[in-house]
């Protein structure tokens, strides 16, 4: 990417072509009403304006007829735009030419993308995978610049002239480098589940804001994490800015999480790049899906999510809310908040105002306490770490030394419990899942021997 809108404050008129026959999902408007949030959400820009532009059919030279061209170039003069943002695919070709009639910078739909995941990528594998998309798309861009290149310097008669031969270095260039991405990528995945079994470590259950893009996730983030709302913030060295402990008001500590903003229509090569940006929320213990109800597409939105989450591989079996966001927005007689009050797992609420965060907030502590338990177990005397966090965590109902260990009586979900369990020391090389299944398993042979039973109390 060319890192055009990573300087000064750039004026960007952002264009929505409309070509007729092609197939849309959306209105026109609402796919420049997106694009204008994507282009908005990018830093160092000034956005001035959005227009869609019905065209019968792309033009190979310039996208568009040369009366629009030139009517657009008065506007792009008058409102003195430095950066024109296509929404759509634009070719190299008419990319150069446009540049040179409006005397812009110009970026397409992918360029754009490309720049905000870049913006937002957090995890390593994410910024690889982002930076790998942008090579491949460098590259085509390049080899088709190349062709163009060649037919100037025809006359010229020289078999790998200079333009040529610098182009193929370029070229060369960025082949070594996506090589060098991908290897670092394999590393990567390959220590990944390495990761996950630290962030699994991290004794609190994640939950992971993900949605459309604006719908207001880190309006809301920022409101969870701020000091009026939770009565604690605490912030990991070890997780990302996106990731944040936090304590509810009932006295659970959970992890937020931010997600990139879902986008329709996304260019093909910017999947794994998403997915990639992604990856938290296949280890959320709750999914908090984040909507735009005042959004006209609202509907479609919601449906894009979930497509996306079932394709990432995220199961029926991670609890979900749904949170209809921005109700301030709706006229008071609006019947979406009767809705939402009927649904089961849906909230009303807006992240700016406040209105209706504490019953989010409520909802969040009951989805994520659901089936407590309570349970006496016995551990060895050395396990402190286990039996601070237990405190830390506020589950200990009851404590009592016996010969062979303490006994714990605990009021735990079965995520503490697995939580729990992960932390005794003596704890054998098995699955953390399979710790779980054998609460009756009282064999005793082993150091690790969590005894779960209701009935022990002395
Ligand atoms: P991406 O970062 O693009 O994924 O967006 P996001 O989902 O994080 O949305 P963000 O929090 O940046 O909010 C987008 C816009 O919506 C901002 O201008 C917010 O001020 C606004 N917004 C968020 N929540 C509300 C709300 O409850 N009511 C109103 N009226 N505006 C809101």
């Amino acid at each position: 990417m060319g890192g055009a809108t990573r300087k000064a404050p750039q004026r960007a008129l952002v264009i929505h072509p409309d070509i007729r026959g092609r197939q849309a999902a959306r209105s026109a408007e609402a796919a420049l009403a997106e694009a204008l949030s994507l282009a908005v959400a990018l830093p160092g820009i000034e956005v001035v304006g959005g227009v869609v532009v019905k065209l019968p059919k792309a033009q190979p030279g310039r996208l568009f007829g040369s009366g629009k061209v030139e009517e657009l170039k008065e506007r792009i003069e008058e409102d003195e735009i430095e950066l024109v943002l296509i929404d759509g695919p634009v070719t190299p070709v008419q990319q150069r030419n446009l540049e040179k009639d409006w005397g812009v910078k110009l970026l397409d739909r992918t360029g754009l993308i490309l720049e905000i995941f870049a913006d937002r990528a957090r995890t390593r594998e994410g910024v690889l995978q982002v930076e790998l998309a942008a090579l491949s798309y460098q590259r085509t861009r390049l080899v088709r610049a190349w062709t163009h290149l060649e037919r100037q310097r025809g006359g010229l008669g020289f078999v790998g002239g200079p333009g040529e031969t610098q182009i193929e270095a370029d070229r060369r260039a960025i082949d070594e480098q996506m090589v060098r991405l991908r290897r670092q990528l394999d590393k990567v995945v390959k220590t990944r589940e390495l990761h996950r079994a630290a962030r699994r470590r991290v004794p609190y259950p994640v939950i992971a804001l993900v949605g459309y893009t604006n719908a207001g996730k880190s309006t809301l983030f920022n409101h969870l994490t701020g000091a009026d709302v939770l009565a604690k913030d605490m912030l990991f060295a070890t997780l990302d800015p996106t990731m944040r402990a936090v304590v509810l008001p009932g006295g659970l500590s959970v992890i937020l999480s931010d997600t990139v903003g879902f986008i329709s229509d996304l260019p093909t090569q910017l999947v794994a790049a998403f997915r990639a940006t992604l990856e938290e929320v296949l280890e959320a213990d709750l999914i908090l899906h984040v909507r735009d109800i005042a959004h006209p597409e609202t509907e479609a939105q919601a449906d894009d999510v979930e497509t996306i989450l079932r394709d990432l591989g995220v199961g029926k079996d991670v609890p979900r809310l749904e949170l209809w966001n921005k109700i301030d927005l709706l006229p008071d007689d609006d019947g979406q908040r009767t809705v939402a009050q009927r649904r089961e797992g849906v909230i009303a609420a807006s992240a700016l105002t406040g209105e209706g965060l504490p019953e989010l907030i409520e909802a969040m502590g009951r989805a994520m306490g659901d089936e407590r338990r309570i349970e006496t177990v016995v551990i060895d005397h050395g396990e402190g770490k286990a039996r601070a966090w237990a405190y830390a965590e506020g589950i200990v109902q009851g404590e009592e030394g016996l010969d062979e260990g303490l006994a714990l009586t605990m009021s735990w979900s079965p995520r503490q419990k697995r939580r729990f369990e992960s932390l005794l020391t003596a704890q054998p090389d098995a699955e953390d899942d399979a710790l779980l299944e054998d609460d009756d398993d009282t064999d005793s042979s082993g150091g690790w021997d969590p005894l779960a039973r209701d009935d022990r109390k002395s």
